[in-house]
């Protein structure tokens, strides 16, 4: 065979995934680009601030000599000192350019954070509803990934959370507000998760570490406060980037940072700055890091993907489906009203509403829908969502 084996099997098991994009793109073709209404893509719908785009323009006129030229890995210091600044105002912790790396997005700091900490065969907990790239991801550096369930409202069952700590576990991931669920995990359940790794550290005598990965940190409604994980546990990262919040996930620009407390973060430090180096990254592009330095306390207009949020929640409850409500993200993740969801999800293309099956997630049962598209295309799932729900007995 021509291609690893691993990656063939992976193509083979993903498959449906590619059945069902292919499906969708007929569909369109076959019926009109207006006539299907795809909520299966999690691609952020607003565009960059204005200050972006000004900053853009400014940058690539530049006469300066080196503007593009290699630079130190771990990014320039004016951004890392702008990204610390506007975390430390966030989180009100003292975070300095010391524990800030820039990165090619939260996906290529996740794999810069995985190859840095694990042994072959080490663990890495993470829990279900997750992005499935996780997985793909933990498996790129040897580990193995190790599932975690949730409660019906999608928060960590910590019963669970410490049967599946073993020797082994070298980091749990958490995404908060979710990927596909919305949910935001509240700050006693941080402090649950900080309390329960500090025992089993203790019992195992390892290190683990807590990886909370935010790229939607800054999309949570209703003025609820984002609780950082710092506080709650001594070797934790933050890994986030601006592909959701500043709408650039083209751009591939990003962050990772280390807990100030961490007495280790000096050598991770330079383990990630050489894994995003030998992973082929080098370092995140020059010319994004000088654009997002002056605009790291802005974001895209949440209120807008509020409004969709409301809508489509508001629509799907009064046709009679079962879903919690998002607290933030682009996501709702409702129950699929048949226990078969990647039926469902046939049944729903069937009336022109593409969505992703819960088993893409690691949770059977439930279906995701992304409400990051324009209204159009809301509204009009809203007709096949009914239709759909009414075919069942
Ligand atoms: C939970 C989660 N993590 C990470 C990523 C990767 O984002 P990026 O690499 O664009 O920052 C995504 C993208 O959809 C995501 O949903």
């Amino acid at each position: 065979m021509s291609i690893s084996k691993s990656i063939f099997d992976v193509l083979e098991q993903s498959s449906w995934i590619r059945k069902m994009f292919e499906e969708g793109i007929q569909l369109k073709n076959q019926f009109g680009e207006k006539n299907v209404f795809d909520l299966s893509l999690g691609n952020p719908l607003l565009e960059p601030p204005e200050k972006f785009k000004k900053k853009l323009i400014k940058l690539s006129k530049s006469n300066k000599i080196g503007t593009h030229r290699y630079m130190p890995n771990q990014g320039f210091k004016s951004t890392r000192e702008k990204v610390a600044e506007s975390l430390a105002k966030e989180s009100e912790i003292p975070i300095t350019d010391e524990e800030i790396i820039i990165s090619t997005g939260a996906a290529g700091g996740l794999n810069a954070i995985l190859k840095s900490i694990l042994n072959p065969q080490d663990e890495i907990i993470v829990f279900a509803p997750y992005f499935v790239e996780y997985l793909f991801y933990i498996r790129n550096h040897n580990g193995s990934p190790v599932i975690v369930k949730t409660n019906e409202r999608f928060i960590p069952d910590l019963d669970d959370l410490n049967k599946k700590i073993t020797n082994k576990t070298k980091g749990i991931i958490i995404n908060s507000p979710n990927n596909p669920s919305g949910v935001l995990y509240p700050q006693n359940m941080l402090k649950k998760i900080g309390e329960i790794l500090k025992n089993k550290e203790k019992e195992f005598k390892s290190e683990i570490y807590l990886i909370s990965d935010e790229p939607y940190r800054k999309i949570i409604y209703d003025n609820k406060k984002y609780p950082f994980i710092f506080p709650h546990h001594e070797r934790s990262i933050i890994v986030t980037s601006h592909s959701k919040d500043l709408g650039l996930a083209g751009e591939r620009i990003g962050y990772i940072a280390l807990s100030p407390k961490d007495k280790d973060k000096k050598i991770l430090f330079d383990a990630i700055v050489f894994s995003l180096r030998t992973l082929g990254h080098v370092n995140a592009t020059a010319i994004m890091q000088k654009a997002i330095e002056e605009i790291q306390d802005e974001s895209v207009d949440i209120n807008i993907y509020k409004k969709k949020r409301d809508y489509i929640y508001t629509q799907l409850i009064n046709i009679g489906y079962d879903c919690v409500k998002p607290d933030g993200a682009f996501y709702l993740f409702p129950k699929s009203p048949i226990k078969d969801d990647a039926k469902f999800v046939k049944k729903l293309q069937e009336y022109k509403v593409l969505t992703v099956p819960g088993i893409g997630f690691g949770s059977k049962g439930y279906f995701r829908i992304s409400y990051s598209v324009d209204d159009w295309v809301l509204e009009g799932s809203v007709e096949g969502f009914k239709k759909a729900f009414n075919t069942i007995e």
